[in-house]
């Protein structure tokens, strides 16, 4: 059983099929298989805008069903004490693949075990993003054909912002350079990467204050929000790197500015008509075009999931 719960769980040759699936697939909106038949699971138990609405999108687009809970925090059997593991069993039984987002950051380890269809992970805790990965890493190659030795600064909270736990392994697989600047507070809050996610991937950490400095050698710029979510009011002032009308300048002109989203404080609104400025546009739609491909490659890539390719129009 193939699940796409970590960027592991893709070889390098698969993850370039996937990005160029989504080339394709941007190139020419009839590039799709018909599913028809097939019927996706999203089960979001914690808030989405862009992942959840891109992936409902995508299986729309590709003809496809989705059985769905509006909060499936609270209004799915969770709520009465339903494990995830039966929570699995049972939507195995309607759908031939889940897409899940919940808190808990060990939940892919129970997919991993009890699901009888593909999972993919669609944000786990402060644990992983790794679709929001692929489509990082997609924005960046549509930028520069050769991405090795490219330099990307990553800010903010990297301890509880998942995206960059799944982005600095996928990067490291194509040799970037990576810069972190964690935020910071006077209190007793850590905003680093958990050593887990770092074993073996070479990486310089820097203080907020020379994250200015390094910005005119940067070619990428990923800023990350705090996840106030993810912390109960222990921490104090917390000092964060910032991008605003002040700094922009200092930013290579053909360098990218990248957010996951949703922005905060972090970005000025004032620098979002820059041309640099990838995160309202760009970068959300390649989230389409990234998950519709990862449904087809997922779906259509088992033997037991083939149908014809036929025509959207
Ligand atoms: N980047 C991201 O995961 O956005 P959503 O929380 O809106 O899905």
């Amino acid at each position: 059983m193939r699940h796409f719960l970590s960027i592991s769980d893709l070889s390098k040759a698969e993850i370039e099929q996937v990005l160029e699936i989504a080339t394709n697939i941007e190139k020419n909106w009839q590039f799709c298989r018909n599913m028809n038949n097939k019927c996706i699971a999203s089960f979001f138990a914690e808030p989405s805008t862009r992942t959840r609405f891109s992936f409902e999108r995508a299986m729309h687009w590709l003809g496809g069903r989705i059985v769905t809970a509006a909060d499936a925090s609270a209004s799915s059997s969770l709520t009465k004490g339903e494990s995830l593991k039966d929570t699995f069993r049972t939507l195995g039984q309607y759908s031939d693949a889940i897409v899940m987002r919940h808190s808990d950051q060990n939940w892919p380890i129970i997919a991993r075990q009890f699901s009888r269809v593909p999972v993919i992970n669609a944000g786990s805790g402060s644990g992983e993003h790794p679709t929001q990965a692929l489509l990082d890493l997609h924005t960046i190659k549509q930028k520069w054909s050769n991405v090795s030795g490219l330099k990307i600064l990553i800010c903010g909270d990297l301890k509880n912002g998942r995206t960059v736990h799944s982005l600095i392994e996928l990067l490291n697989l194509y040799g970037l350079k990576i810069y972190l600047c964690p935020a910071s507070d006077n209190a007793n809050c850590d905003f680093n990467i958990p050593e887990k996610y770092l074993s073996e991937i070479p990486c310089k950490t820097v203080e907020i204050c020379d994250a200015n400095d390094l910005l005119p050698e940067m070619d990428v710029v990923y800023m990350t929000r705090i996840q106030k979510e993810r912390f109960k009011g222990i921490c104090g002032n917390i000092d964060f790197f910032k991008i605003n009308k002040d700094n922009i300048s200092k930013i290579k002109e053909n360098a990218a500015i990248l957010h996951p989203l949703p922005r905060n404080e972090e970005i000025s609104e004032d620098i979002d008509d820059d041309p640099r400025a990838d995160y309202h546009e760009r970068q959300v739609r390649n989230g389409l075009y990234i998950r519709t491909a990862l449904l087809d490659f997922m779906l259509y890539t088992s033997p037991m999931h083939r149908n014809p390719i036929r025509s959207c129009s």
